[in-house]
């Protein structure tokens, strides 16, 4: 039976990491996969977590199975920064529990929201490419919109439109931040508005918030879930370490369920764990004790929050700096100043982005989405000037 399967193409994200670290050329630039680099060009595991990794060496006194839910200090850990001094969790209508990575949340986040009858989930696009895989992969019906306007603006119109033709029972799925790949996010404003019309309409809210703290701050990144769970009976959360913490490839992620009545939580949560247990069975502990200790340990804590305070400010430098030029070719740079995040999608043909790979030795996602993190002081001009020769 195993004959019948046809070749699948590579995950095309992915697939840039391998050719990226095949290319031999020595000035080449990486604007592909999202990780935060150094104005060095380096990925280094943050210091806080070196710390915390430390204090898990010397304590841990055992690695036996903990249960599909994971580590439960480390879900409750993050929720006072998720979910600010309202905590939601206070009023016992919200609970979480650990996935491997953000993508686990979000696995887990639409297969929760299908067990409990959604059938379609709206979705602003451009999105991350693998929502609609995962929307695919669980057989739910993709309803998507456009998120932005060529201009670079949020195109709260089609989102307004969007939400009065949806149906009660369906689901959106919403960026808390830094929208990856376009850094267009919804302002405070727009949040507000969003949260009354999801309310009026009864749509189940599933937010994806994968890069808290790389946009303006971990308050300001986090208005929009705030305030969505202030003004909806129910939603759902994903959330990724992977980026904040930078602790990628351990796998670090949650998912948190709010429900309309405070006697429905642990029924909801309960389809969520039977869920992780038929994927996964339990998450992978290491980065999420980690995080756990990070969080309990208050110097800890000031120091990690120092070190993502150092990478949005790198974030904002690059940025402006972009903003700075201009224009390079045909590519209208200044909106990339004030969007967020990592990412901003750059509008370039597929040709374009296949020369400048191939003659510049710049990689970047087919979609013209570039992560900002691989731009540093000393190869910025060179990336203009590329973008510049292909474009112009
Ligand atoms: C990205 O969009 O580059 C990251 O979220 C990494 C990934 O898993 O795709």
């Amino acid at each position: 039976m195993l004959d019948t399967l046809t070749q699948q193409p590579p995950d095309a994200l992915l697939a840039l990491i391998k050719l990226f670290n095949a290319d031999p050329r020595g000035d080449k630039i990486d604007l592909g996969v999202g990780v935060y680099r150094t104005g060095q060009g380096d990925t280094p595991v943050f210091g806080a977590i070196k710390a915390a990794e430390k204090c898990l060496l010397e304590t841990q006194d055992s690695k036996a199975y903990l249960g599909p839910e994971g580590d439960m200090g480390f879900v409750h850990a993050l929720m006072p920064y998720i979910f600010g001094g309202e905590d939601p969790s206070k009023s016992g209508r919200i609970e979480g529990m650990q996935t491997p990575g953000g993508t686990g949340g979000v696995r887990l986040a639409l297969g929760l929201a299908k067990k409990a009858g959604v059938g379609r989930i709206w979705m602003g696009t451009p999105s991350w490419p693998n929502h609609a895989q995962i929307v695919a992969d669980l057989g739910l019906e993709l309803k998507p919109f456009a998120h932005a306007r060529p201009d670079g603006t949020v195109d709260m119109d089609r989102l307004r439109g969007t939400i009065a033709v949806a149906e009660v029972g369906d689901a959106i799925l919403l960026h808390g931040c830094c929208h990856n790949p376009t850094g267009i996010d919804y302002a405070a404003a727009q949040w507000d508005e969003i949260a009354a019309l999801l309310a009026e309409k009864r749509l189940l809210p599933v937010l994806d918030l994968a890069y808290q703290g790389l946009g303006h701050g971990m308050d300001e990144d986090a208005y929009g879930v705030r305030k969505v769970l202030a003004s909806v009976p129910e939603a759902l959360v994903a959330y990724s370490c992977d980026k904040n913490f930078g602790l990628y490839r351990d796998r670090v992620g949650a998912l948190y369920v709010m429900t309309s009545e405070a006697g429905q939580l642990a029924a909801a949560l309960s389809n969520g764990h039977a869920l992780a247990r038929a994927n996964w069975s339990m998450p992978p502990d290491h980065g999420a004790a980690a995080v756990r200790i990070v969080l309990e340990n208050p110097a800890i804590t000031a120091q990690w929050l120092d070190e993502l305070d150092t990478m949005r400010a790198r974030m904002r430098q690059v940025r402006a700096r972009l903003a700075e030029f201009g224009t390079a070719g045909s590519v209208d740079l200044r909106p990339v100043g004030i969007q967020n995040g990592l990412f901003s999608v750059l509008p370039l043909s597929s040709e374009q982005i296949l020369k400048l790979r191939s003659d510049h030795g710049i990689y970047m996602a087919g979609s013209g989405r570039i992560n900002a993190a691989g731009l540093t002081m000393g190869n910025i001009d060179t990336f203009v000037a590329a973008l510049a020769a292909v474009s112009g």
